[in-house]
């Protein structure tokens, strides 16, 4: 008897987590039947169907097509969209990654029609409730059936939330399965060129939190110490719509034009490994850049007080610099200091490009 599970999408950091789990679902016939069902919480090309394409990933069975709007009406659609697709497929499992809208508001959907949720990227925490993804991940795992995480802090992190035993596996990073799987491929990307850099000679830069991006000061002094940096090594910034537009309502964008930091559109998955993959240094306020980073050893400063992912500070490459623009221009000043590009790092447990097989497997243990 197969497995029907529903896996869902709908932000971009959510892409490359479910590709590898779909592929492995796939090459198990007699075990999975699997569909992709994506929200359209993102809907741009370049966030959306450019992942589709990169990953290898077929269309989705479903599109639920409901865009942006403020938390509580993006969550709110998300769940009406997805109810009747639910009562409709009749799934054994749903599947969930990461914790953006989509996460919550679907295994929500499922707690209350009594579908059974996998949580992949399980146990991760901040401690800062004033990010809406950590609020996401606390919901989410208190009502998913299965944990599945990334890393020994993550199991930790749910036994002191009471949540223990069979419920809780711990099968590594899928994302890294994703990575190790197209950085090959990922060489044959001309971006560099494109952009007329060299490997080792430039810094890239994303920034889209909107505790960062949507306060003016806390903007305006990040963009301080970027300018400065950006004096000793070019800074290529993909950037993301919601900081795009603050980059023009905040007047910021004179000042990013005449500097050595340059805006480009958000790059594809493939064309964005290929350009931090050979980044001096990375700064970034994103989750998985760290971790991407952590597996490549290369510098990353991120730009925040607080990362759900200690695990790439203890044992990979990044730090933790706030947002305080001295800080971050000192640390930067010490990489820089650096003549090699790449650190060595140990690579965090079960980071090793097996973990969506781990996650195929514990579906099958739990079975229907
Ligand atoms: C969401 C996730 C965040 C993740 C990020 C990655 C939540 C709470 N946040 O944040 O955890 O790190 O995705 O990108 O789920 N927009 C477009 N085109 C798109 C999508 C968004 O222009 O395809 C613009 C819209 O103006 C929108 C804004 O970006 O209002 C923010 O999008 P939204 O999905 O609400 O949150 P993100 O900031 O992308």
């Amino acid at each position: 008897m197969t497995i029907k599970v529903l896996n869902i999408v709908g932000a971009r950091p959510n892409f490359m987590k479910v590709a590898p789990v779909y592929a492995e679902m796939k090459r198990r016939p007699n075990d999975f039947e699997p569909m992709i069902v994506h929200t359209g919480q993102h809907y741009d090309a370049a966030m959306s169907d450019s992942f589709f394409e990169d990953l290898g990933m077929p269309k989705p069975d479903v599109y639920l097509g409901v865009g942006s709007a403020s938390h509580a009406v993006q969550t709110a659609r998300i769940m009406i969209e997805f109810e009747p697709v639910v009562i409709r497929e009749k799934p054994d499992w749903v599947l969930v990654v990461g914790d953006v809208n989509s996460t919550i508001a679907c295994a929500l959907v499922c707690s209350k029609l009594g579908i059974k949720v996998a949580h992949v990227e399980a146990g991760l925490r901040s401690r800062d409730r004033a990010m809406p993804e950590e609020i996401n991940r606390i919901l989410t795992d208190s009502i998913s059936d299965l944990l599945l995480t990334t890393s020994q802090d993550a199991d930790e992190n749910l036994e002191q939330e009471g949540i223990r035993g069979d419920r809780v596996k711990f099968v590594g990073n899928v994302m890294i399965d994703s990575l190790l799987e197209h950085l090959k491929i990922a060489e044959t990307s001309t971006m560099r060129e494109y952009l007329g850099v060299e490997a080792g000679r430039y810094g890239v830069l994303t920034l889209h939190r909107p505790s960062n991006v949507d306060d003016r000061e806390v903007f305006a002094g990040i963009l301080e110490a970027l300018l400065s940096i950006g004096e000793k090594l070019p800074i290529i910034f993909p950037v993301h719509p919601r900081t795009l537009g603050k980059i023009e309502e905040f007047g910021f964008a004179e000042r990013i034009a005449a500097s050595n930091i340059r805006l480009i559109e958000p790059l594809g998955y493939i064309d964005f490994m290929r350009l931090y993959s050979g980044a001096k240094l990375v700064l970034t306020d994103s989750g998985g850049l760290q971790e991407e980073t952590t597996v490549l050893g290369i510098p990353c400063l991120t730009l925040r007080h607080n990362t759900e992912r200690p695990v790439t500070i203890e044992l990979g490459t990044n730090v933790l610099v706030g947002t305080e623009p001295e800080k971050i221009k000192e640390a930067a000043r010490k990489i820089l200091d650096r003549s090699e590009h790449r650190f060595e790092v140990t690579i965090p447990p079960l980071w090793d490009g097996k973990a969506a097989a781990r996650i195929c497997d514990e579906l099958n243990r739990f079975g229907k």
